[in-house]
């Protein structure tokens, strides 16, 4: 329900990529998602949407950052639909208009749910934009609809998902933990690699739990445990699909990492640093051996879509 006209300030969201500490993935339901057993936690690797008011009905977007020829600047982009989406159910997208920029750094298409945070900025900048009576329960429910990554980008911090990923419970976790992350130059489709799951195991399964260590390592803060826990059931998936991600994966090992994992569906690898010194010595060194086209380093657990600046 909109309780005032629109306003015409400029709102700024912060959204957070992700890592799966713990991927489980189980047999294709009919619906074709998969069942999942995860754990999220979220990173300081951010998308920073700003939006500002536009003509009733128009909605448009620009896209600013390394990688923005890459990502659809049109109506397909998923932060226009959660903003359409959000409308419709609010008196209807003519009602309202929006434009946003997009500054991106969450590596596209890189496994880290970037294009999952640009939906969630989008949906709670447009409900501050257009002073919509929102609950946190309604946007995680529209989330959802958008896509499987899309509520945890909304909540942030760490989190167990199950259903697609989109059923959320926050856990317990003490400490930061320190990632460097390796941004190979390969591409692959998230759909490409849950389909090569499926040629690697025929016989549908529920996903397995995830690691009791796993959980108990983040209750403790204990980033040993948890690096000996990380794990990843598309792991196998991704690198069939691209060798060369197991040679990015031995390099960071070798380079000092306490743990490596395909992040999500990849191809972005996904290093455990033992502390803040750890993770900068490592980030050095697999950028000096050149396997990737980039590296980064982010800490987590951050909190999800916010308003900021
Ligand atoms: O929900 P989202 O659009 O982000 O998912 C992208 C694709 O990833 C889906 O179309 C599906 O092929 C696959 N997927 C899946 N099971 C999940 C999440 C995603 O098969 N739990």
């Amino acid at each position: 329900m909109k309780t005032s006209a629109p306003g015409t300030e400029r709102v700024r969201v912060r959204a957070p990529g992700k890592v799966n500490l713990a991927l489980r993935v189980g047999g294709a339901r009919p619906d074709g998602y998969h069942p999942l057993n995860t754990v999220f936690q979220a990173l300081s690797l951010f998308d920073d949407l700003t939006a500002v008011p536009a003509p009733a009905g128009e909605y448009r977007i620009g896209i600013v950052g390394d990688q923005a020829h890459l990502v659809p600047a049109d109506g397909s982009n998923l932060a226009v639909r959660a903003a359409r989406l959000l409308a419709s159910l609010h008196g209807g997208e003519d009602h309202f208009g929006a434009a946003f920029e997009i500054r991106k750094t969450i590596p596209v298409t890189g496994g880290m749910a970037g294009g999952s945070a640009d939906a969630a900025a989008a949906l709670v900048a447009c409900a501050h934009l257009w002073r919509l009576d929102v609950s946190p329960s309604e946007l995680q429910d529209l989330g959802g609809e958008l896509g499987a990554d899309v509520p945890f980008c909304l909540l942030g911090s760490t989190a167990l998902g199950r259903g697609r990923g989109d059923e959320l419970v926050p856990i317990l976790s003490r400490g930061g933990y320190h990632w460097v992350l390796a941004l190979p130059d390969v591409e692959l489709s998230t759909p490409a690699v849950f389909r090569r799951f499926d040629e690697l195991n025929p016989d549908a399964a529920p996903p397995p739990p995830v690691p009791p260590g796993l959980l108990e390592g983040l209750s403790g803060g204990d980033v040993r445990r948890v690096a000996a826990n990380l794990v990843n059931d598309l792991q196998p998936a991704a690198v069939s699909l691209r060798p060369h991600l197991a040679e990015v994966l031995d390099a960071g090992l070798a380079a000092g990492a306490l743990a490596g994992i395909v992040s999500g569906s990849g191809p972005t690898c996904a290093f455990l640093a033992a502390n803040e010194d750890a993770a900068v010595r490592l980030s050095g060194a697999l950028a000096g051996i050149g396997v990737c086209r980039a590296v980064r380093r982010a800490c987590g657990p951050v909190p999800g879509a916010r308003l900021f600046g």
